[in-house]
């Protein structure tokens, strides 16, 4: 049996990447998993496909993050495939980037990145609220460009930061209900999101060199971390932001 047996969860952009690989991990370890997505039927039908394959059970849901209404048909798919169950895990992972320098930003697109980052996290937690059952558990999904300066990230990065600052409040305010909050921090992880700079030898290797294991990340070093936090085992965790990056930009790295 595993750890999340009985459980329910809900990934936003569960089907593919980072949000992939924790709708797999969490649907391994017995929950009903609800595989959000946006427009991608295909690879949200193998995620869900993929789960059932391991003996698990998932539903996809369908929701284009950034449009009106968006929060609401999420939680009709949502409700309607939890079929009377209440939720116990949220993670909310679903996110775009900005790789473009302030000069370049214009209001649309800083807009576009506040709306499906930050805010569309913010009312589909709020819309959970009543869903969730005491004991749940949200990971939010951050980035280590809230911790150093990346310039051409400039509105993912604001983006990112007001997402990690959600969790201390949030944890303050449903701890009595014995729900954690918190904020998982990947630095780079080959990803679609990633595709264009992690096929860049040259790219690869600057982080690579600035990284303290020496890669970059896999989906599944997110999706443990994720996983570790929605489980028993991470019920004394609460607040915080995780890093998980494999040590990127700690500081110089002698090489002896
Ligand atoms: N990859 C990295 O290096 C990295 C590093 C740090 C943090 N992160 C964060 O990790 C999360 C996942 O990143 P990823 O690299 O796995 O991304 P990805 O491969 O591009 O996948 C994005 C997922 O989010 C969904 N999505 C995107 N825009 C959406 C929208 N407007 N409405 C609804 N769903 C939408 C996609 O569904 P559809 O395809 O159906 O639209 C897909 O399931 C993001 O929040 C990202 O900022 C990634």
């Amino acid at each position: 049996m595993g750890m999340l047996t009985g459980k329910t969860a809900l990934v936003t952009g569960g089907s593919r990447g980072i949000g992939r690989a924790t709708a797999l991990r969490l649907g391994a370890e017995g929950a009903l998993v609800a595989v959000h997505y946006g427009g991608d039927e295909g690879a949200a039908k193998e995620t869900v496909a993929r789960i059932e394959e391991g003996g698990g059970q998932a539903f996809s849901v369908r929701a284009r993050f950034g449009e009106d209404g968006a929060v609401d048909r999420l939680f009709e798919g949502v409700t309607a495939g939890l079929a009377g169950r209440g939720l116990d895990i949220l993670v909310n992972n679903a996110g775009i980037a900005s790789s473009k320098p302030i000069a370049q930003v214009t209001q649309e697109e800083f807009e576009r990145v506040l709306a499906v980052n930050v805010a569309t996290p913010f009312f589909v937690i709020q819309r959970a609220l009543p869903l969730l059952n005491d004991g749940g558990r949200i990971v939010n999904m951050g980035s280590t460009a809230s911790r150093f300066a990346v310039s051409t990230q400039i509105a993912y990065t604001i983006s990112k930061a007001a997402l990690e600052s959600m969790a201390p409040s949030l944890a303050n305010e449903l701890g009595r209900r014995g729900i954690t909050v918190n904020t998982v921090a990947p630095g780079a992880v080959r990803t679609d999101m990633t595709a264009g700079y992690a096929s860049i030898p040259e790219v690869v290797a600057g982080i690579e060199a600035i990284t303290a294991l020496g890669r970059l990340g896999e989906p599944e070093d997110i999706a443990d971390v994720v996983a570790f936090l929605a489980g028993p085992q991470g019920r004394w965790v609460t607040g915080q932001t995780v890093d998980v990056s494999g040590g990127t930009y700690l500081g110089p790295i002698a090489f002896a």
